[in-house]
């Protein structure tokens, strides 16, 4: 589909293919096997730019805008999931709060780093009892003098074993309740920070994620972001942006299944015909096909409001909840299509199929969004 795109667009569009499909997909299978972080394929995207393309040019980034950014993303997804959940943690979760919220040194001295991906960083949220409830969080940061004294453990943290910087969300009052949470930006390798376990996923293999323990930190004031008490409003509104990464991942993986599946109908005879001369493939076929064109348009949407300037909460969230259910319907139906291949690993979608159920469950499961959907709904 061209629809709306620019001559950079789709140049930009050409360079994210050759790379995912000569860098990429000759080790997609046996990153996935051995839930191998791809380092070098990560150094090669923030050559290209990949890594900071929210990022102004002065701070080392590429500073192309959404739109840009998911067409390089579901490129990147159509032929290796894991890998474009590494590239939206850093450039949705990690850069553009630093960007929109981070003091102007905290910006010269991590951004640079970042955007060419010489650093990585991963966004700690999440908790054991603080995942769909966000604002529930039981970590600490209490304020003594010109610092903060960090405590608690988060989990699921993607990229958590790679990262050299993390976004770290912890409560400062918890009687102003979610109004007394905090952001920061921590380093790894400041005293108290504690690689935990590797998580061993269903999907999503080849990127890691992780429980990171705090033992008290000590997080200099100048490391918050934003003002006393805005942790909570950072964290919506970063997961706004975040939400428009993880659909433009789903439309790519959606999109990767459903060539493969297209091109072994075409190629695969039964009872004398190709088998997508049959109806019950074909219509399959049609649908995953009408379903990817919606959640590509609702995810370009999203991204143009973005870029405008504009409110995208409820694009966000709308595309974020359709694409992943795309994503999750399209591979499953071509795993059926491609019968026993499919469910080898040789053909690709059996993992695709496994990468897609992530991306109804991270950064807001669909059930979420279906809930803010319908709180913007109670505001209209
Ligand atoms: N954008 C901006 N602000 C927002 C917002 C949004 N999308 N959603 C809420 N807010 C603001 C509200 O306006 C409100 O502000 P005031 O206090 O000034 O009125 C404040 O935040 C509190 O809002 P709610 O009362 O609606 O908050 P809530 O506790 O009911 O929670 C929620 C709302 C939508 C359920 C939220 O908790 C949520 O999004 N949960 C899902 C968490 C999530 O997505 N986690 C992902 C983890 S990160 C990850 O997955 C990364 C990875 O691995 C790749």
């Amino acid at each position: 589909m061209k629809f709306g795109l620019s001559e950079f667009h789709l140049q930009i569009k050409g360079v994210a293919r050759d790379f995912a499909e000569s860098v990429l997909k000759p080790t997609v299978i046996e990153r996935d096997i051995e839930a191998r972080f791809p380092e070098e394929e990560v150094r090669q995207m923030g050559e290209l730019g990949f890594m900071g393309m929210l990022v102004p040019e002065e701070y080392s980034g590429l500073n192309t805008g959404y739109l840009a950014y998911v067409i390089v993303m579901e490129e990147i997804a159509r032929v290796d999931g894991g890998t474009s959940t590494i590239m939206s943690v850093q450039n949705s979760l990690i850069e553009w709060p630093i960007l929109r919220y981070g003091s102007e040194e905290i910006k010269r001295r991590y951004l640079p780093l970042l955007a060419r991906g010489e650093w990585l960083g991963a966004y700690c949220l999440s908790e054991a009892e603080a995942g769909s409830d966000a604002a529930s969080q039981k970590s600490t940061a209490i304020k003594k003098g010109d610092r903060y004294i960090l405590n608690g453990t988060k989990v699921w943290i993607t990229t958590g074993g790679h990262a050299s910087l993390f976004i770290v969300f912890a409560q400062s009052n918890p009687q102003l309740k979610h109004k007394g949470i905090n952001a920061f930006v921590v380093e790894r390798n400041w005293n108290g920070v504690i690689i935990g376990k590797k998580e061993d996923k269903m999907g999503i293999r080849t990127s890691d994620t992780h429980t990171i323990i705090f033992e008290d930190v000590e997080v200099p004031e100048t490391h918050r972001l934003g003002v006393e008490g805005e942790g909570f409003k950072i964290a919506m509104s970063v997961l706004n942006g975040g939400r428009i990464g993880i659909a433009a991942q789903a439309v790519g993986i959606a999109q990767g299944a459903f060539e493969i599946a297209a091109k072994y109908a075409t190629e695969r005879h039964t009872f004398g015909k190709p088998i997508i001369d049959h109806q019950a493939i074909a219509m399959k076929l049609a649908e995953m096909k009408t379903r990817i064109e919606a959640a590509r348009l609702l995810l370009y949407e999203a991204a143009y409001n973005a870029d405008l300037g504009r409110d995208y909460s409820l694009q966000a969230s709308v595309a974020k909840y359709y694409a992943s259910e795309t994503a999750m319907f399209v591979t499953t139906e071509a795993v059926q299509i491609l019968g026993g291949y499919g469910y080898v690993r040789e053909y690709h979608v059996e993992r695709m199929m496994r990468d897609a159920k992530i991306t109804q469950i991270y950064e807001g499961t669909s059930e979420i969004q279906q809930l803010v959907i319908s709180r913007h709904l109670a505001r209209m």
